[in-house]
């Protein structure tokens, strides 16, 4: 495997990003679907950056849950913002990493040269979601379909019983392990020793971080106010996860989700189901000074990585930083923020325990010594996914944004994402601002 790939190609910028305010699934967004809600987050995008639409090569969104309706997501959102019909566009799944792979899909684009402008992101509406009809309910209705005559229609569904009737709804599950995330999480909290107490200290960090964020402006720029289609009456302003006044005694108070008798993990503690879309545009370095945009910041390196997923499932994220920070000559020290999607307080802080360990460095790494501890000011300082939401989709498009306006804020330099995800998965993103 290639360990220690240098970037190659030319070196890619990110000109603008944004997001839709992030809400608690079944709330203000209930009737849109992930197409409206990125329609709504490239439109505004575009505007605000006064893109023409004939500059842009390609668009590449993503969605974890797939629509039937709209199965290339970003081919839709060209043709119903009535883009140029010339963008192409492709969707793209990596599970909670989707919107870091829709931009390193369209970074690599731009860097191999082969675009010189692109607009990469990702929508959720978990409000949305397929409901499945039983296997011999499915049968039925693909034999009526063809079926010539109402007898021969008919005849297709002698044998149904009420229970094949009943709608399913898709599982966060793990088709592997048969486990929920939730229960996965549950599963890393009890291997790696996590207790109740740091991860609800954790969950109510994330949501002071984040209330703080609010209440100081730091959101302003990079969260737009979204009319609620088709009516309008309704504006979204703000998330509408974050507990403003929450105390840690409350927390305490909630009972565990996934392991009812045993476990730690609780509403309070993990990110919520959540709707909402977030998006990027991405410049060849060259392309964007020619236009006159000054730049958020540049890719300056990236990896992904995979576990077994019935190890610890959420626990990929330190081989992928590893990878990430090999391939860009750093060490963990050297950046200056980290933005790590959180889960769920669980998976953070066995993330975290795994980045401080010696054993798990020399142990699974192959590194003699651990990445190292990152300092609690360095770490999402506006907060995360427990407290803003995950709309899977959206969750890397709204890191990117969130950790380049925060190094602009304190005015440094160099920021590390880490996004773990289903399947054993985790993506790690180093940007850097000039
Ligand atoms: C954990 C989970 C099951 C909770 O769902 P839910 O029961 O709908 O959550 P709610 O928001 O209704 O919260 C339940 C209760 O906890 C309370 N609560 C939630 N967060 C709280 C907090 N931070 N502080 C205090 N109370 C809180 C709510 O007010 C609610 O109280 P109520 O029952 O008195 O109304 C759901 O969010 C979930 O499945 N999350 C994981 C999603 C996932 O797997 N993501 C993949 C990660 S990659």
């Amino acid at each position: 495997m290639a360990e220690n790939r240098k970037a190659i190609g030319r070196r890619v910028a990110i000109v603008a990003g944004l997001r839709t305010p992030f809400c608690k699934s079944g709330t203000a967004y209930r009737d849109l679907t992930a197409l409206e809600l990125g329609k709504a987050v490239v439109a505004e995008l575009l505007a605000r950056t006064e893109l023409p639409g004939n500059q842009i090569d390609e668009l590449v969104f993503g969605t974890v849950v797939p629509s039937i309706a709209a199965t290339n997501v970003a081919r839709e959102i060209v043709l119903g913002l009535n883009l140029p019909k010339e963008v192409e566009a492709h969707s793209v799944s990596r599970a909670c990493a989707t919107s870091i792979q829709s931009l390193t899909a369209a970074a690599d684009s731009i860097a191999l040269g082969r675009a010189d402008v692109a607009i990469a992101g990702g929508a959720e509406s978990l409000s949305d979601i397929p409901i499945h009809v039983s296997k011999p309910l499915a049968r039925a209705l693909a034999a009526a379909s063809r079926a010539k005559t109402l007898t021969a229609k008919l005849d297709g569904f002698r044998g149904i019983k009420p229970n094949d009737v009943v709608p399913v709804a898709p599982a966060l599950a793990e088709p592997t392990t048969g486990l929920t995330m939730g229960e996965s999480a549950e599963k890393m909290a009890k291997e790696n020793g996590i207790p109740r107490e740091a991860q609800d200290a954790f969950g109510h960090r994330s949501h002071s971080r984040a209330a703080r964020a609010w209440a100081e402006g730091r959101f302003a720029g990079e969260v737009m106010r979204l009319p609620v289609p088709p009516r309008f009456s309704e504006t979204v302003a703000e998330d509408n996860i974050v507990r403003k006044e929450g105390t840690l005694a409350a927390y305490a108070a909630l009972p565990p989700v996934f392991d009812r008798r045993y476990g730690t993990i609780t509403a309070g503690n993990s990110s919520p189901l959540t709707d909402g879309a977030a998006a990027v545009v991405l410049m060849a370095e060259e392309k964007a000074k020619a236009m006159g945009y000054a730049p958020l910041g540049y890719v300056k390196g990236f990896a992904y990585a995979a576990v077994d997923p019935g190890w610890q499932l959420l626990q990929a994220p330190p081989f992928a930083v590893n990878r990430a920070l090999e391939r860009t000559g750093l060490s963990l020290a050297d950046v200056d923020l980290v933005e790590m999607h959180e889960a769920f307080a669980a998976q953070v802080l066995s993330n975290l325990q795994a980045f401080a360990s010696k054993r798990f460095a020399q142990e699974r790494l192959g590194r003699s010594e651990p990445l190292g501890e990152i300092p609690d000011e360095k770490l999402n300082p506006n907060g995360g996914s427990i407290a803003i939401g995950h709309p899977f989709g959206a969750t890397g498009a709204r890191l990117v944004t969130q950790a380049l306006r925060e190094l602009a804020r304190s005015g440094k330099g160099l920021a590390l994402l880490s996004v773990c995800a289903a399947g054993g998965m985790a993506a790690a993103l180093v940007l850097e601002r000039e």
